[in-house]
C-alpha cells in the first residue's frame, strides 16, 4: 500500500524541506521506493537540497495542462528508488492552486506508484497546504522549540481540523451549513468547540454525524520537533501536546525529535544532502530513526472527504489559467 507523507508547518523556516529531502533518502536506503513532491507552490527549493539542478518541468506544467499527469514528471535521484516531482517557477505562489486542479493532483498523488509519497508544503494554513496536507490522517507537523513555532503549529492543527470536519459533509448539505454557522457565530472562549458541534450534528443526522467523528478521531497528525537544543525542548513540545488534547481533543504523537545540528544545513548548501555527505551526523541518525518509525507505523488511510464549496474567485481563477 501506498502511504502519502504530507509535511506541513505551521511557521516557515522550521526545516520541513531539509526534513523532506533526507527521510526521503534515508526510506530510499531502508529499500522503500519513494517520491519527493515540491508542493511549495511559488517557493519551491528541494531541487537544491538534494543538489539537482532547476532545469526540469515540473508541477506548473500540471497545474497549467501541459503535462498530463504526474508521474509523466518524475525526474530521477542520485539516490536508487528515490524519484523527484520538481516544484516550478510557472506558479506564482500568491495565487489560489486551482479548485479543480487541486483535486486531479491530489488523486494522481494518490496513485503514484511507490511504497511513500512525500510532500514538501509551504507553510502555513491556505487552503492549498491545508487541503494537501489533509491527503493522510497522520501527515507531519514540523515546529521548532520556540513559542511562536509552536503556537503556529497550533493553529495549522486547529485549521486542519476545522477543514476536515466541513469537508466530512457534502457542499450545501444541513450539516455543513450548522458548521459554516458555527465558525460564524463563534466567540472566543465561548464554551462550544469543534465536537460539541459533531455531536449536535449527530442528534439531527446520525449517520453522517458519526462519519465526520470518525474523521475527526482518526485525524492523528504526527509532530517533529526540529532543531532541538536543550531539555527545555521538551517542556514546549509537551505544552503543544497538552495544549491540543485540551482544546481539540487529539493526542499528538511526536514521531521525531531532531537535533540543530550544523552538518544538517551544510550539505545543503554543499548541494549534497547530508544524508550522503554527512551519515554519521547526529541529524542524519534522528533523520533515520524518524524513517523507520514511518515504516513501522505506516498510516492509515484518510476517510472520503466531500469538496469544498467551488466559490466564485477560484472559479474565475480556473478561467485564468485556462486563458493562459
Ligand atoms: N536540524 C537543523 N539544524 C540546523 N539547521 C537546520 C536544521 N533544520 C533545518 N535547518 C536549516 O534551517 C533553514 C530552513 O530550513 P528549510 O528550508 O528546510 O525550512 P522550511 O520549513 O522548508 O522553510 P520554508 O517554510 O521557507 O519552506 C535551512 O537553512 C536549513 O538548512
Ligand atoms: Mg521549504
Amino acid at each position: 500500500m501506498q502511504h502519502l507523507i504530507p509535511i506541513a508547518s505551521g511557521k516557515g523556516g522550521v526545516g520541513k524541506t531539509l526534513l523532506a529531502a533526507n527521510l526521503g533518502i534515508a526510506l530510499a536506503q531502508q529499500k522503500k521506493t519513494v517520491v519527493l513532491v515540491d508542493l511549495d507552490l511559488g517557493g519551491s527549493n528541494l531541487h537544491t537540497v538534494l543538489g539537482i539542478r532547476n532545469r526540469h518541468t515540473g508541477i506548473g506544467h500540471f497545474i497549467y495542462k501541459q503535462a498530463e499527469s504526474l508521474e509523466q514528471l518524475l525526474v530521477e535521484t542520485e539516490q536508487r528508488q528515490l524519484y523527484f516531482i520538481p516544484g516550478d517557477g510557472l506558479f506564482s505562489g500568491t495565487a489560489n492552486l486551482p479548485y479543480y486542479r487541486k483535486l486531479a493532483i491530489i488523486r494522481q498523488l494518490q496513485e503514484l506508484p511507490a511504497d511513500f509519497v512525500i510532500l514538501d508544503l509551504g507553510s502555513g494554513s491556505s487552503y492549498n497546504t491545508i487541503d494537501l496536507f489533509l491527503t493522510s490522517p497522520s501527515g507531519l507537523i514540523v515546529t521548532t522549540p520556540d513559542t511562536t513555532a509552536i503556537l503556529n503549529a497550533y493553529s495549522f492543527l486547529k485549521s486542519s481540523m476545522i477543514r476536515l470536519l466541513q469537508r466530512s459533509f457534502p457542499a450545501r448539505s444541513e450539516e455543513r451549513r450548522i458548521v459554516q454557522d458555527f465558525l460564524q457565530q463563534k466567540v472566543e472562549g465561548e464554551d462550544r468547540d469543534i465536537h460539541t458541534v459533531v455531536k449536535e450534528i449527530r442528534t439531527l443526522h446520525p449517520e453522517s454525524g458519526a462519519a465526520a467523528a470518525d474523521a475527526l478521531e482518526t485525524f492523528r497528525p504526527r509532530v517533529v520537533m526540529n532543531m532541538g537544543r536543550t531539555a527545555q525542548d521538551i517542556r514546549l513540545g509537551s505544552r503543544l501536546r497538552h495544549v491540543a488534547r485540551s482544546n481539540l481533543k487529539t493526542d499528538l504523537e511526536f514521531i521525531a525529535y531532531l537535533p540543530q545540528d550544523d552538518l544538517a544545513g551544510r550539505g545543503a548548501l554543499e548541494r549534497s544532502p547530508t544524508m550522503h555527505r554527512y551519515p554519521d551526523s547526529a541529524y542524519a541518525q534522528a533523520v533515520r530513526k524518524c524513517a523507520a518509525r514511518l515504516i513501522q507505523e505506516p498510516s492509515p488511510r484518510m476517510p472520503k472527504l466531500y469538496p469544498e464549496n467551488e466559490d466564485l474567485q477560484e472559479l474565475a481563477e480556473d478561467f485564468e489559467v485556462e486563458a493562459r
